[in-house]
């Protein structure tokens, strides 16, 4: 810890330096993640990961290790059909006074074959469900269709939960293509809900959602935004940048149990640490690291234990 915490000052340092050089530009520059923050996420990385569990077993919330560490939680909707619809659920966690919404995520290997594919579409967002959006502002249609099938139920839900609990907090939560709906969610709950709502979101594993201009309306309109990528995964470099997709900021990447940094800016390209720079192509990316484990936990269809 020491070590990383020293070559990151380093970095950080010579950045600075280098950066004296260009008074115009200021580079961006990483921060270790004190492990007292890094244990902090562990209940939303049970939350992501129990959305693989089935759902007989979350409407009582007895899905095995996820929902023991998170007994307080009480389920209010379980849905999804497994074909078009992956399941999520929406309910009530005391200990943060907030809403959870909760989405599964899918096979990695087919999500990551079809966000590398040639033809992918960007298209504007649905003026009904995402108001006074500009149309310069895209997304994967693929997401955006998904996203849309969930969107007013799960929005129901909340404002019936928000009214029943006196609460105004809401936490998106999701990891692969369940980080992208998350993400999607995160803007469309915003939009939504009245102006006084909290909106957080955490992710695990995401691809890119959308164009410049979406992860740019997410970095103004959603502040309480964090994405989490482990290690070598592949997906969060999917969709390419040179399609035209970008991330939102918030990256926290964990390079080894224990160690892990904020990269800043959005899609960090410069830091030596942070996603892009440490799976420059698809072929240096791993599929294993993208099931994590997150700080010990693992994610994904096999770890419903
Ligand atoms: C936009 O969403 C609304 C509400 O879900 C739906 O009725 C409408 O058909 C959608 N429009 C398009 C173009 O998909
Ligand atoms: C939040 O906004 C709603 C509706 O706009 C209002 O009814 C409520 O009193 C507000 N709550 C607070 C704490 O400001």
């Amino acid at each position: 810890m020491l070590v990383l915490l020293q070559l990151t000052f380093l970095f950080s340092s010579v950045l600075l330096l280098s950066s004296t050089g260009f008074a115009a530009v200021s580079f961006p520059v990483t921060k270790p993640v004190p492990r007292a923050t890094i244990s902090t996420l562990a209940p939303y990385t049970q939350f992501a990961r129990a959305a693989y569990c089935p759902q007989y077993k979350l409407h009582r919330w007895e899905c095995g290790v996820a929902c023991n560490a998170l007994t307080s939680f009480q389920p209010s909707l379980v849905a999804g059909d497994g074909n078009g619809i992956q399941t999520y659920f929406v309910g009530y966690w005391p200990p943060e006074k907030t809403v959870i919404v909760a989405h599964q995520g899918t096979d990695p290997t087919r999500l990551v074959s079809d966000l590398t594919d040639m033809n992918i579409l960007l298209d504007p967002l649905n003026d009904t469900l995402f108001p006074d959006v500009p149309s310069n502002v895209k997304v994967h249609d693929g997401f955006r269709n998904e996203h849309a099938l969930t969107a007013p139920i799960i929005l129901a839900e909340v404002k019936k939960l928000f009214k029943y609990r006196h609460i105004k907090k809401v936490t998106v939560i999701g990891h692969s293509l369940g980080g992208a709906l998350a993400e999607l969610d995160a803007l469309y709950l915003t939009l939504n809900l009245p102006a006084n709502t909290s909106v957080h979101a955490v992710t695990y594993g995401t691809p890119r959602v959308g164009n410049l201009a979406f992860a740019k309306l997410i970095d103004k309109m959603v502040p309480n935004f964090r994405r989490i990528n482990n290690k070598k995964d592949i997906v969060p470099i999917v969709p390419g940048r040179s399609m035209g997709f970008a991330h939102p900021r918030g990256e926290l990447h964990i390079l080894s149990p224990g160690k892990a940094i904020f990269c800043p800016g959005n899609d960090d390209a410069i830091n030596w640490q942070c996603q892009i720079q440490t799976v420059p192509t698809v072929l240096r990316g791993s599929l294993v690291d993208h099931l994590g484990p997150y700080e010990g936990i693992p994610i994904g269809t096999g770890a419903c234990t």
